[in-house]
């Protein structure tokens, strides 16, 4: 390489390690790529994120902007005589995994809990929070899920409810700090299933997401009771600083394509994080079509990062709304009832004067000039979305 051009590179590359270590930056629009626990539960190892990595490649996931790869619980071993924790069995050489991954053009995720043990019962951080953030940026870890399990069990013995809280705040803000020090950017999500109205102070502890609600699980009425509970959120959350509503279900085989669609709509007007949840190496090409849909992800990736709300529910109908960095809004008509429903939408209630432009997202179509109303059928369970420009 000529002499000026190996500058460029390096200022460029000085440039960018600056710009990602940036506290502000990290996250700046929500996080994608996948997490271990929905589909693989506690049965997890070095060659199922191996695998894993190499199918968010090969099935478009990656370039569709999917990034992280996340081990969530049970890697966890022993902790050494200088307390230093090493991965189990099931994770030989976690540097080398990490290198796999970013060889691949991804990031690697962990997790660990600010008590002594995990929810599956493996070692926590608990008194050893710079040990493992150091050990963590010593693999090359990009992203931290950090779940409060046996914390709460310390936090009953606080001797009233705000020591309790204070002794939670205490703990993220402890593992943070850990990750800072570290000096390696590494996204920090909180998980305490939204416990204490976690929006309100996630970020005051350092939290770039945070969970707001319990665990999703792939059934439609937990995926809606989860999703449509998050009205009222949207102003808690913002660049670096996002509501959590929990990972994806999509592809696990429990809900059907109306449902799937409805879960991803949601989450992309939500400004959601996308981590999907299920065994990439098995996808049909239904469920990579609901993952990879560029006009969803580009609706959840939006630069403006202002999340959507509910405008208006009737019976078992909501409008939702998200107001794009372009100017024009993504509009969901939600229906949450089995059987399909008629449903109306006037764009002026919506903030818009004279005719506007409709395009139909699902459906890949633009519908032309609207004056005021649009009326669809929305199938059971099912969704239509629209992106609505002046
Ligand atoms: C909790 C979390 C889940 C998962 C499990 C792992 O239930 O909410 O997302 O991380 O722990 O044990």
């Amino acid at each position: 390489m000529p002499r000026s051009g190996a500058i460029a590179v390096f200022v460029a590359s000085a440039w960018l390690t600056i710009f990602a270590q940036q506290p502000g930056k990290l996250a700046a629009t929500p996080p994608m790529g996948w997490n271990s626990w929905n589909h693989f539960n506690k049965q997890v190892d070095d060659a199922t994120i191996r695998a894993q990595a190499d199918a968010m490649v090969a099935s478009g996931m990656r370039d569709a902007g999917y990034l992280y790869v996340n081990i969530d619980d049970t890697w966890e071993g022993e902790r050494d005589a200088q307390g230093i924790i090493h991965a189990n069995s099931k994770f030989p050489d976690m540097k080398a995994l990490a290198d796999y991954v970013h060889s691949k053009g991804l990031k690697l995720g962990i997790y660990s809990s600010p008590g002594t043990k995990t929810c599956a019962k493996y070692e926590g951080s608990y008194g050893h929070e710079e040990q493992d953030a150091q050990t963590y940026a010593d693999w090359g870890i990009d992203y931290l899920k950090y779940d409060l399990c046996s914390l709460r069990d310390m936090m009953k013995d606080a001797p009233t409810p705000e020591a309790a809280h204070k002794m939670m705040l205490e703990a993220y803000t402890k593992m943070h700090k850990a990750l800072l020090k570290t000096g390696r950017p590494i996204v920090y999500s909180l998980c305490q299933y939204g416990n204490d109205a976690v929006w309100k102070w996630g970020g005051s502890v350092g939290g770039n997401l945070w969970r707001t609600t319990g665990d999703i699980s792939d059934r439609y009425a937990r995926m809606a009771e989860i999703g449509f509970a998050q009205a009222g959120l949207a102003k808690y959350s913002s660049p670096g600083r996002w509501n959590d509503p929990d990972m994806l279900e999509v592809g696990n085989g429990g809900m059907n394509a109306e449902e799937y669609r409805t879960h991803m709509s949601l989450w992309a007007i939500l400004a959601a994080p996308l981590l999907a949840g299920n065994d990439l190496t098995k996808m049909t090409p239904e469920t990579v079509a609901l993952l990879t849909n560029r006009n969803v992800i580009a609706i959840d990736q939006d630069s403006a990062g202002i999340p959507g709300d509910r405008v208006s529910a009737e019976g078992p109908t909501e409008i939702w709304a998200r107001p794009l960095a372009d100017g024009s809004k993504a509009i969901g008509l939600f229906n949450r009832h089995p059987q399909p429903m008629e449903m109306r939408v006037s764009f002026r209630q919506l903030g818009f004067s004279g005719p506007v432009q409709v395009r139909d997202v699902w459906g890949g179509k633009d519908l032309g000039t609207v004056q005021d109303e649009y009326q669809g059928r929305v199938p059971g369970h099912g969704v239509i979305l629209l992106r609505v420009a002046k």
